[in-house]
């Protein structure tokens, strides 16, 4: 695959008249690039994706599709808000799979995180490539790569979203957000005309809870991780940290402790809060986060939640931690 350098004389999109320059030079390029013919994208309700959305629906219409795949790793909502956002509002052309049985059964018992990666990329793929099947004339394929995913793909993960296809499937690649970093694709995302909020909505890595429910992914830990995670989201919304907080998550690790509830012994996962402010993603500070938030957050998950009796705190920057755990 040809990797792809940002040139040093590339300007930061800072501004929206700068990001319009983008998105009309974009416009004009994936027109060269696909003329008449159809794209298919995978649209996981991401800040990428949905931008990369937009773009395509502004350059080129109907002849993008958009297929939402919920592998059932998705945020509490997620996937409902999808349809609502791009279906309804958008009028995208837009195909829902729920392939949550197919993801799950894939994974079980796997436990090695690059292994769990490669098997919801690859099943990505499959799905694509059977619902583009079932449509006539798919020529192009369009992913929400972003220039950290390059970068790092050079030996520090196998980011589903890069690496190029199996040879047989005759998509060619159109990555138009290919050379930038997250804060330009935010203000190509408004220049776009999005909502404020879809655009400065928190990342969320393709894999999704898959890499945050840590060693082989069971379905009830994961329900405990997506019922913890909507509760954390809940909470810095109500207290103002959703506006502030690059990216906040929890992950719940594959091991139980010993607690204690309505005076029985009750052994429970760990649920762990990540809250990191970055630029880019390369680098992470730790946002401070008031004690009063950080107890509420502990009293709700661990009376709510099935499965999960302590709540910790990740103190790690980026480096030594990467932002995900895996
Ligand atoms: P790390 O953990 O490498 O994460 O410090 C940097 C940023 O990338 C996101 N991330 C991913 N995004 N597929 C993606 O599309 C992935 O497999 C993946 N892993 C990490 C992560 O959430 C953070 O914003």
């Amino acid at each position: 695959m040809e990797i792809m350098v940002r040139p040093d004389s590339m300007q930061r999109i800072t501004t929206s008249a700068l990001a319009n320059k983008f998105i009309n030079d974009q416009i004009t390029s994936i027109r060269n690039q696909v003329g008449d013919k159809k794209v298919l994208l995978a649209l996981s309700g991401g800040v990428d994706s949905s931008v990369v959305a937009a773009l395509l629906i502004k350059a080129i219409g109907k002849q993008l599709v958009c297929v939402h795949v919920n592998h059932g790793l998705m945020r509490k909502g997620e996937s409902e808000q999808v349809i609502k956002v791009f279906g309804n509002t958008l009028n995208a052309n837009l195909i829902y799979i729920d392939a949550t049985e197919r993801f799950l059964i894939k994974l079980e018992n796997v436990s090695d995180p690059e292994k769990k990666r490669k098997i919801i990329g690859s099943e990505f793929i499959n799905v694509f490539a059977e619902q583009a099947g079932k449509l006539d004339g798919i020529s192009f394929l369009a992913q929400g790569t972003i220039y950290p995913d390059i970068l790092e793909s050079k030996g520090v993960k196998a980011h589903h979203n890069v690496g190029g296809l199996p040879e047989n499937l005759n998509f060619e690649l159109v990555e138009p957000l290919a050379l930038l970093f997250k804060d330009e694709v935010r203000v190509v995302g408004e220049a776009l005309g999005l909502p404020h909020t879809m655009v400065y909505r928190q990342p969320f890595p393709g894999p999704g809870l898959g890499v945050r429910c840590l060693g082989a992914i069971t379905r009830d830990r994961l329900h405990a991780l997506r019922e913890a995670d909507a509760i954390l989201r809940e909470e810095f919304d109500k207290c103002g940290l959703a506006e502030k907080v690059w990216q906040y998550f929890i992950v719940v690790p594959d091991l139980r402790s010993v607690g204690v509830k309505d005076g029985n012994r009750y052994e429970g996962w760990p649920a762990i809060i990540r809250a990191i402010n970055t630029t880019d993603a390369m680098s992470a500070t730790i946002e401070e986060i008031p004690y009063s938030v950080l107890h509420t957050i502990t009293d709700r998950i661990t009376a709510e939640v099935k499965g999960i009796n302590r709540v910790l705190f990740d103190l790690t920057p980026k480096p030594v931690g990467t932002i995900e755990w895996e």
